[in-house]
């Protein structure tokens, strides 16, 4: 089997890894980065350049492949419209004329729910995204979910904040420790780790996944308590909370992952790896 991965970044390098390693899938990998083909060739078969609006490239390297992963985040440089949507239109485009390719796979993020005042929600709860970069991510989604059909499947992984080998929790609170924060620190944290997002790539692809499947671990601990169990167990500074600000994440919710355990999916990591 063929498969693409467009967008070959710090999930994608991953999954690449283990598909080349682990499979017997012969891997295409996409960048816009000229300097970074050589690392990406150790992953890859074959690494081409290609930038997610371009849909005659998009063509180009989906001609004969069974299935294709969607895994770009924007840059400083540029907009989520630009690297989400734009993506996603030339995508759906490109797929109409390339009927080899029998499932789409792609990384959303839990942030779409938005405002949900930390009730529990799950993939049938309607999204309420509150800020304009979240509603680009919801109208990611419903663009490459206009695509399925019956010989093109398109699955959407919503994951939540990613950590792992070189993405350390230490790494991403250190910056935060001894700092005042706006809000109380009490919304739901929903974390996945990078093995679990590489296990849940391929089950889904495995399992021919249609439709959304949430994907955060069994943890359910709050902003203020991972903070504080990655600044004792550091011996960092604590984070300090002032309520009387509100808080700037773009999201409040509780992510279930039922149905992804329901489809048969066990959590490397279902609770998470603090050193
Ligand atoms: N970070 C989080 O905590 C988090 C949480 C929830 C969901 N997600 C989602 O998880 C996915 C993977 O994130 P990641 O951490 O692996 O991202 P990453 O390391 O930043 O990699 C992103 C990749 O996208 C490519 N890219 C950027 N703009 C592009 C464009 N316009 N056209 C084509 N390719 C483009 C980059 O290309 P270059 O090779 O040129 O750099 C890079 O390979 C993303 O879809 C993100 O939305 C992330």
């Amino acid at each position: 089997m063929n498969v693409a991965i467009i967008g070959c970044g710090y999930v994608g390098s991953a999954i690449a890894q283990h598909w080349q390693q682990k499979t017997a899938l012969i891997v295409t990998a996409t960048t816009t980065t000229p300097e970074r083909i050589p690392a990406l060739q150790a992953l890859a078969q074959r690494v081409l350049i290609v930038q997610g609006n371009d849909t005659e490239a998009l063509k180009s390297i989906l001609k004969n492949q069974d299935a294709a992963l969607l895994s770009v985040a924007a840059k400083q440089s540029s907009s989520y419209e630009e690297t989400y949507l734009q993506t996603a239109y030339a995508l759906v485009s490109a797929l109409k004329q390339t009927p080899s390719v029998q499932q789409l796979i792609y990384t959303s993020s839990c942030s779409v729910y938005g405002e949900q005042h930390g009730a529990l929600v799950d993939e049938e709860t309607p999204i309420a995204p509150t800020t304009a970069n979240g509603r680009i991510l919801g109208e990611t989604e419903q663009v490459l979910l206009s695509a399925s059909s019956e010989n093109l499947r398109i699955c959407i992984l919503r994951l939540g904040g990613i950590y792992g080998p070189g993405r350390e929790l230490v790494k991403i609170y250190q910056r935060l420790a001894g700092t005042t924060r706006p809000g109380s620190g009490q919304e739901p944290a929903n974390w996945i780790h990078l093995d679990d997002i590489v296990a849940a790539i391929e089950f889904a692809r495995r399992h021919r996944f249609q439709g959304i499947y949430n994907l955060v671990d069994e943890d359910n601990l709050t902003n203020a308590e991972v903070a504080a169990r990655v600044c004792e167990l550091h011996n960092l500074p604590l984070v300090v909370w002032d309520s009387s600000l509100s808080s700037q994440r773009p999201y409040n919710a509780k992510v279930s992952n039922q149905k992804i355990k329901d489809a048969g999916y066990q959590f490397i990591h279902p609770y998470m790896l603090f050193d």
